[in-house]
């Protein structure tokens, strides 16, 4: 691990007073994203494995195979984690070198990576928290129908009491399902990630089986006496393109796909209007199982989504799903971008904590950023990587969350994304998102400055 010379950054950043005691400050990773070793100690294969051997579908023609190496080099990893103080750090546990072909036997040697991770994280004082699903299934679950079969869910349970059994003891919070509306839009519905189907809204009933893997999976858990549970869903602020009907009816129903129906199953036990015909059932008693109350919900947060009309002349943006779709994604005027384009709007972290809070109320538990962060491409420079727009995000963010505490909403934690620099999906890895740089070629760890910077604001708030 290599320090940079310019060791902190000199920045008169005033401290952050209005974040509840007992805030934790945490930075968030995932399996597929960061360990490689997708053969090492008998993993079997997930649908990102098949995906990234498909030509085309990942930018760089790159694939997870081996990341950042995390698989050998965690505990090299866990001492950056102890060197930020973090309070908490957020990991996932790739269900296929738990259970390799998805059920049936458990692999004790990948099961064994886990409990060695969770116990030097305990040693070097920060708290594990688990998600179960990242994003990597089984591929001979997918093979079977993957999240388009009931049978999936039922899996995904028994994978969450054999974890919840093994590292319950150990591991202060769980997270079921990391974005199930990712997985249902962009895996089922357009194919932009695995397993790259392109069912549009007949990928309903994937968003079905993810919330219904998500309530048994909450079952599992507290059956294995799991400390906390919780999930981690992606919300985005909704504004329409201009005042028109049309954009208006376009950004209502892009907010009720992209953030009601995943929420509102898990916290009134309901879904939007319409939507619970067109799951396939026994819709009623799923919902009974969805809706378990929650120890926190866990939030990530990027940017908000301007949505439009089909035939809009507002400009498209990049990522907008080719396809019949009723609505169109378009550029937010007026703000900074990432590396990745991606608008930077700290405001819209507020704005959506009181959206859920207003939504919601008391059926909102305690709320967690379980993820936030950007993508920029600084230079390794010889005195180190000066990532001051980095810097300048999170504590844009942070102060997003202070306004929304001070407005009334309970906020407990900020997770960053990410720890390290990573393989970031289809974009292989043209975006990085670290807090820690990583040469891919050597496998070296090199500490941007928003390392030192996150470090000083953690130690200030002690
Ligand atoms: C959310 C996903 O959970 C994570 O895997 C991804 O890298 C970040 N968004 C950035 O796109």
């Amino acid at each position: 691990m290599e320090r940079p010379s310019r060791s902190s950054v000199e920045r008169s950043t005033p401290p952050l007073t209005g974040l509840p005691a007992g805030f934790r400050f945490g930075a968030s990773t995932a399996s597929y994203q960061i360990e490689g070793g997708v053969m090492a100690d008998g993993r079997g294969p997930s649908v990102w494995d098949t995906f990234c051997a498909e030509p085309g579908r990942v930018r760089d023609g790159s694939s997870g195979a081996e990341a950042c190496d995390h698989y050998h080099r965690w505990a090299e990893d866990v001492a950056l984690m102890r060197g930020l103080g973090l309070d908490g750090y957020r990991f996932s546990i790739a269900w296929p070198r738990v259970l390799p072909a998805g059920s049936g036997e458990v692999n004790a040697a990948g099961l064994a990576f886990y409990d060695r991770l969770v116990d030097a994280l305990l040693e070097a004082g920060v708290a594990p928290m688990a998600t179960l699903f990242h994003w990597d299934l089984p591929q001979p679950l997918e093979d079977g129908g993957g999240w388009l079969s009931r049978a999936t869910a039922e899996r995904f349970a028994e994978y969450a009491a054999v974890v919840g059994e093994a590292l319950g003891d150990r591991v202060a919070r769980w997270v079921t399902v990391n974005e199930p509306n990712v997985v249902t839009m962009l895996g089922y519905a357009t194919g932009v990630h695995a397993p790259g189907r392109t069912l549009m809204f007949d990928a309903l009933p994937a968003a079905h089986h993810l919330l219904l893997g998500h309530g048994l999976a909450v079952q599992a858990l507290r059956a294995a006496g799991a400390k906390a549970v919780g999930c981690a869903n992606n919300h985005t602020p909704v504004v329409a393109g201009t005042d028109s009907q049309a954009d208006r009816d376009a950004a209502d129903l892009y907010d009720t796909l992209w953030n009601r129906l995943f929420a509102e199953p898990m916290l009134l036990g309901s879904y939007p209007a319409g939507f619970g015909d067109l799951m396939p059932g026994p819709v009623a008693d799923d919902l009974a199982t969805i809706a378990a109350p929650l120890d926190f919900y866990g939030v990530n947060y990027y940017n908000p989504t301007r949505v439009a009309a089909p035939g809009t002349d507002l400009t498209p943006i990049g990522q907008t799903p080719s396809g019949d779709l009723p609505f169109v994604l378009v550029e937010l005027d007026g703000y900074d971008r990432t590396g990745f384009g991606w608008a930077v709007v700290p405001d819209g972290l507020r704005d959506m904590l009181l959206q859920l809070r207003e939504r919601y109320g008391d059926r909102l538990p305690s709320v967690t950023i379980t993820e936030s962060g950007c993508a920029y491409d600084d230079p390794v420079e010889a005195d180190g990587i000066h990532d001051d727009r980095r810097i300048a995000y999170l504590d844009g963010h942070l102060r997003a969350v202070e306004e929304a505490v001070s407005a009334g909403v309970d906020v407990d934690g900020y997770y960053t994304w990410s720890l390290l620099d990573n393989f970031e999906w289809a974009e292989g890895y043209t975006q990085r998102f670290g807090l820690v740089h990583v040469d891919y070629a050597t496998q070296r760890r090199t500490p941007k400055d928003s390392y030192d910077w996150y470090a000083r604001v953690i130690r200030a708030r002690r």
